[in-house]
This record gives C-alpha cells, structure tokens and sequence, in this order.
C-alpha cells in the first residue's frame, strides 16, 4: 500500500513547495493529491487560465519522485460563474438558496453549470492527461457533502418531471404506481409534478422515493460526463471519486460502476462523535474511533467499483467539523493505516499535509502544523511507511461472510422509518460489526453481487427486493439471514400484495401480519436477548428457531433461511452468527471488547481499539492501546 497525502500548492508560497516535496518524499509518501477546490486560480477570469503555477506545482512534486491524484475543481465554481448564472446554485427543501461562499454551491441538475463542469474538465484533462507525473484522476470532491444530493431548483424540478415520464410512460400510470387517488393528489400531466417539498404534511413516501431515485441518478449522470471526458483524454489513466463516511444519499454502487477505484475520506473520531453511538463508546473510543467504523468502510468501497480500492483522506490529528474534536491516541494514526492495508488498500492519503492558518479549516490538525513543524502524526506515518514496507503489497484474503448492503433500502427506511430509531444504516453496522466481534472477515456487497462463494449472507434489510434476488437466496447452500422489514415494500413503494415480506414468503415461510416499533429505553427480555425497537408478528407453518418470552416467533428458519422479526441486539446478533457459522463449519473467535483481526492472503493483522492494554487469546500476549501485531500466514 502507498501512502500519499491530500496538499494544496495554491495556499503556501511557492518558494515553500520543493522542500515540502522533498519532506513529503523523506517522510514516506509516493503520492499527492492536488487540485480538486483550485478553479478560481486555474481560470482567474471566463476563459483566461493561468496553468503555470499548476504546472510548476506539479513538476516539483515530480521532481521529489512523488505522483499526483488530480482533482477536477467542480466542488466549487468560482464567483464570476455563479454571477453569471445565479440559478446554478442547489435550492434547498425550505427553498432558500444554497449560495457562494464556501463549497459545493450548485445543482446536478443545472444544464448551464453540467456544461461548465465539462469545459473545465476537458481542459484540464487536455493539459494535464498524459502528464507523466499523473497517477488518477479524482471528480468532483465528496458528492454529496454538506447535504447537497438533493436540489428542489427549477433545474431540478424540470429534470424530474422528464424521469417521470421516462419512468411511467403517462400520468396515470404514475397515478396508479403512486397511489395518488389518496388525497386527490391526481396529476393531469407530468408537468404539474413538483419536487417533495414545501407540502403541508408529509409528501407521498413514493414521491419522495421516486425523488430519491432522480436525484442519485443525477449525481451517477454528472459524474459519468466528467469520467467519459477523462477517458477520451487521458486513456489509461485510472478515475477515482473520494466517497464519504455514513453516507447513503446516493447510490455508490452505481457510481462505483463508472469510475476504477472507489476511495472514502476516514475521519473515525468526528464519525464516533457525529453518529449515533452510545455515551458509553463515545467514551470508551474517544480517541481511537469504534472499532468497526474504519474497516466497515473499507469492506463497503472494496465492493463498489470491483475491488480497487483506497483511502483518500485520513484524519492525523483533531478534526474541525465535529462538535468535540478530540487528539488521537499515539499510535492511531499508524493503526489507521495499517487497517487500511489489511482490507487490501492500494494507498492511504493524508489530509492534509499542513494545517492551513487561514479559512474555514483552520482548526483542522495536518502533518505538519501551519509554521511547518511537524505535528504528532508526522512520525507514526514514518512508523507505518516501515512497516508497509516490510510486509509488501497486501490483497484481501476472501472474506467468510458476505453483507448485503443497498443504498435504496436505506432511503426507503429513511422515507418512512415508522420508529424514530430505526436506522438502516446502524443496523447495517450493528450486522457489520457483530461479524467482526467474532473475528470474521466481510465483505460488503450491492444486492445483485454473486453471493455463490460465501459461507455466510447477511441481509441486515432490504425492504424493496430487487428482481431476482429471491432466487439468488434460493439457490444459495450456505446459511442465510434476513432481518426484519425485508421485501415489506414494492418498487413503487406499496405493501405487497400477500403483505410482506412479499417475494420472500416462500423463502422464509412466514408473512408479516403486524409491525410495531417501541419508544428508546423500551427492551422486553427475552431468553438471552431482547426485544427492542421492532417488532413483527409472523404468521408461519413452522416452529419459530427463536421466540420471545411469550412464545412469539423471533427468529423463523426454513431451509437454511432465517428470517428475524426484531431489530436484534447485540446479544441476539452474536447467538446468530453463532448458529449460521456452526452450521457453516466457520470456526469464530470470542474477541476481547476493542480488539479486531483482519486477514490477507499474507498476513494475519490483530489491532487494539481499546484505551487499555488488553490479553489477545489467540497471540498469548498483551497488545497496548492502539498497538498491532502482525503474524504471517
Ligand atoms: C472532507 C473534505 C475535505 C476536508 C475534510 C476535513 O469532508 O473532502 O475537503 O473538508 O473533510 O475533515
């Protein structure tokens, strides 16, 4: 794995740059990434680009022996083009303006700012694509950032109504697909249909699904014309685009499919803060993250474009943009790293490499602090660079237990959660990580994966089943798990006929009869575990595998399939994984609170989360906080 880090040559003096090149190159890193906010000085004026300093960074950078990662600057259009089409810019779901300022002001759906985007990506691709210094390309920078999926612009509202009808064919068959008889909500033509916004109460659920659909659409559209762009222009060069953590506003599946290697930016301690983790680890992993937050990522990326993967920003020190930014222990920042080469990373880029005194992020820690010194981290990549160096180039080994993940299910819950704390996402997780407490490796796949080689599947939700999936289960060999809410809705976001969970009734053998959700703090014991959050009442010819305390089927199970009708526990989600390995004959490991193993077709890496030092059963030994140990294969 090579290390790189994120830099910025347009806000240092360029007397600076040859010795940041060559600490950069001293301290380990092989590649930079530039670029990606710099459109006001690439093109200082409509159509007057000054490329010398952009060149003269680049050839620096070059000269140290490092390569670069070139960002198109899309994520912030200068001011003279916002003045010269102010109806660019997103308009957001209480109709304000989403104005100039700071970043990621403008609308995918904006004809005049796609053509724009186009223009400044061919240039650039034209100047820079044969470059021998460029190692990929970056689009855009984190879609989706600071809540911008969704526009509710007339830009927007005009390419709706054209997915619309691209959709249903007419009106009526939106109508009817919608269920729009419900509160005389009939449209006569599919120019009278708005954005979900701005009504009384809640919006049609299939409304806002459909809105969901477009708008995830929109981002895949506006990012393949910038991928088709650099293609054409720079052939061979491989397309990266820097995904987000806990983010499910668009389909990354879908987007992974256009580009080569799908990178997120790793950010464990403001993801521990923001999320919705307990008191209890918020504390407990402070300064470390929660174990799982780092690899879940990892396993989720690996499975968006094909297995090429990496970190494109990783934390070294406080962040500026969580509510309490906590330092890293010692160590973590190696730790990071080296997790990131046992998911089978090809690189980990830091962001940044020096704190910027200035502007918005001036809070925000680098390697080196804004005089040039150098910051805590500085040494643990030092640390980490070793190590990389020793073990070699690191490839996944293949993973036990697959994950089905799917971004639809996600806004279909987030549509209608029907329960405050039914959160797709931390369900996923809570799977994710129950796997990874037992010492399993996952990989995290989209729903139309090849599930045929694991020898566990997962399913945490999947309210919408997508065609086929049922039989794909069916054919499976190996014990499956669904968990509750699965094929409780349609495409079109209606109950089921036979109710749920619809295309899944004979897999499962049971129909849902009855949902209930229950209030935070609610937890009704049952034999082991207990019930919170959810629950369904399930109709079955077969004996439940679990019930609850007063008989009712928790957990139903019919030729290997497990259905669960409960938001599971902890305790129930180990009893789980337990019953689907015994019956896999996949051998587990009891790790102790903090610890975390992930293997590689070399290596068998151990990491310590916790704040404490902690004995490792299967190394006979006491691992220190953020500490690792690594054995051959
Ligand atoms: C990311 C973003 C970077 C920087 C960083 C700060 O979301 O891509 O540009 O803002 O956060 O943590």
């Amino acid at each position: 794995m090579k290390l790189g880090c994120c830099y910025y040559p347009e806000h240092w003096p360029e007397e600076w740059w040859a010795d940041d090149a060559r600490r950069m190159a001293e301290m380990g890193l092989e590649l930079v990434r530039i670029g990606e906010f710099a459109w006001s000085r690439i093109e200082p004026e409509p159509g007057t680009y000054d490329w010398g300093w952009l060149d003269r960074a680049i050839k620096t950078l070059h000269a140290a022996g490092l390569k670069v990662i070139l960002g198109t600057p899309t994520a912030t259009p200068p001011k003279w083009l916002v003045d010269r089409m102010p109806d660019m810019v997103a308009i957001d779901e209480k109709g304000a303006p989403r104005g100039f300022g700071s970043r990621r002001h403008y609308c995918f759906s904006h004809e005049g700012y796609r053509e724009e985007c186009r223009r400044i990506t061919a240039v650039l691709a034209t100047r820079y694509g044969a470059h021998p210094a460029l190692h990929m390309w970056q689009t855009d920078n984190e879609y989706g950032c600071h809540d911008t999926v969704l526009s509710f612009s007339a830009a927007a509202a005009s390419a709706f109504r054209g997915w619309c009808a691209a959709r249903y064919g007419t009106p009526a068959a939106l109508n009817t697909a919608w269920g729009n008889v419900f509160w005389s909500m009939e449209y006569r033509s599919f120019a009278e249909i708005d954005p979900p916004h701005l009504t009384v109460t809640e919006a049609n659920p299939a409304h806002w699904l459909d809105y969901r659909r477009f708008a995830s659409d929109q981002v895949a559209s506006f990012n393949r014309e910038q991928v088709d762009i650099l293609r054409r222009l720079s052939p061979g060069v491989p397309i990266t685009h820097n995904f987000m953590g806990f983010f499910t506003e668009f389909d990354h599946h879908a987007v992974g499919r256009d580009i080569d290697v799908a990178t997120w930016d790793s950010y464990p301690l403001g993801f521990l803060e923001q999320f919705w983790f307990s008191t209890e680890e918020k504390r407990a992993y402070l300064r470390q993250g929660h174990p799982d937050i780092a690899a879940f990522h990892h396993d989720l990326y690996r499975g968006c474009s094909g297995g090429r993967w990496g970190v494109m920003e990783q934390q070294p020190g406080p962040v500026n943009w969580a509510r309490f930014n906590p330092a890293p222990l010692p160590g973590m920042v190696a730790l990071w790293t080296l997790e990131a080469a046992a998911h089978g990373a090809e690189f980990t880029s830091y962001f940044r490499w020096r704190q910027a005194p200035f502007a918005q992020e001036q809070m925000h820690a680098g390697l080196l602090r804004p005089d040039s010194s150098e910051a805590e981290a500085a040494s643990e990549v030092r640390a980490a660079a070793a190590v990389l160096a020793e073990i070699g180039p690191q490839t996944c080994a293949k993973a036990e237990a697959a994950l089905v993940f799917s971004y639809e299910a996600a806004w279909a819950i987030g549509i209608q959660p029907q329960g405050a704390s039914f959160r797709y996402l931390e369900l996923a997780f809570e799977w994710y990580s129950a796997l990874r407490a037992k010492g399993l490796d996952v990989d995290i796949v989209a729903p139309d994966a090849d599930l045929s080689a694991y020898r566990m599947v997962l399913v945490p939700s999947l309210p919408i089943v997508p065609e086929g999936f049922a039989q794909t289960l069916a054919a499976l060999t190996c014990p499956v798990l669904l968990g509750p809410r699965s094929g409780s809705k349609t495409a079109s976001f209606a109950i089921p006929d036979g109710l749920a969970p619809g295309d899944l009734r004979d897999l499962t053998g049971v129909t849902v009869t009855r949902v209930e959700s229950l209030r935070d703090g609610v937890a009704e014991a049952a034999d082991g575990f207990a019930v919170t959050r959810w629950r369904e009442d399930v109709a079955s010819d077969l004996p439940p595998d679990l019930a609850d305390a007063a008989g009712r089927a928790v957990v139903s199970y019919k030729n290997g399939v497990r259905y669960c009708a409960i938001w599971p526990d902890r305790a129930l989600l180990a009893l789980l994984v337990e019953r689907m390995a015994g019956e896999a004959g996949v051998e587990l490991r009891d790790l102790p609170a903090g610890i975390r193993m992930r293997r590689t077709q070399t290596h068998v890496f151990t990491f310590n989360y916790a704040a404490e030092s902690v004995f490792v059963p299967h190394l006979g030994a006491v691992l220190p906080p953020a500490s690792w140990h690594l054995d051959p294969r």
